[in-house]
């Protein structure tokens, strides 16, 4: 069985990363998207809410079949340490524009580098898509914004009336 680890901050999930996992489960027979707990980061969603709307969502947007396939859970500590506990050889990672390509390809050189057994694999967001990030839509909620057209409606719902009292 191949397995695939999709580690990420995800807060929140955009309608970019949702196309990527779906990418990835069309190639691996199960995808892990993995939310890194990072104390040092301040969040806008806590982890729970976060693998709640990451769930929803997934089981939301797509075929069952695809959906089975695609697990969500939290981890700390080292991706690559994660992806050995799951027996994962895979690490997905999306990317939206050259500007991604740098820091991707440096992490990717670190991972191997620590776990040689470890291969990334990237898959290109699609167009669309391809403008979205986290930040920016935490921003727009923060002010208030509509980001209905960035995030999946169980992102939405959790966002929306968020703003200002973060
Ligand atoms: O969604 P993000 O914030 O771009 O994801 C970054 C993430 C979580 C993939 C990266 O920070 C990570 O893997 N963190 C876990 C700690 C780790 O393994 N660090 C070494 C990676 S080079």
């Amino acid at each position: 069985m191949k397995i695939a680890v999709y580690p990420g901050s995800f807060d929140p999930i955009t309608f970019g990363h949702l196309d990527v996992v779906e990418r990835a489960a069309a190639v691996f027979d199960r995808v892990i998207l993995a939310v890194l707990v990072n104390p040092q980061k301040a969040v806008m969603l806590p982890t729970e809410v976060r693998l709640t709307v990451i769930r929803e969502a997934v089981d939301e947007a797509g075929p069952a079949e695809i959906a089975s396939r695609i697990h969500v859970e939290s981890f700390d500590g080292l991706t690559v340490d994660f992806c050995r506990r799951r027996g994962a050889h895979f690490i997905v990672r999306g990317l939206r524009a050259i500007s991604d390509f740098e820091s991707e390809l440096q992490m990717a050189h670190t991972n191997r580098k620590l776990e040689p057994e470890v291969d990334t694999v990237f898959f290109m967001t699609a167009l669309e898509h391809s403008y979205l990030s986290s930040s920016l839509v935490k921003e727009i909620a923060l002010f208030g914004g509509d980001v209905s057209q960035m995030v999946p409606p169980a992102a939405t719902r959790r966002l929306s009336g968020s703003g200002r009292s973060l």
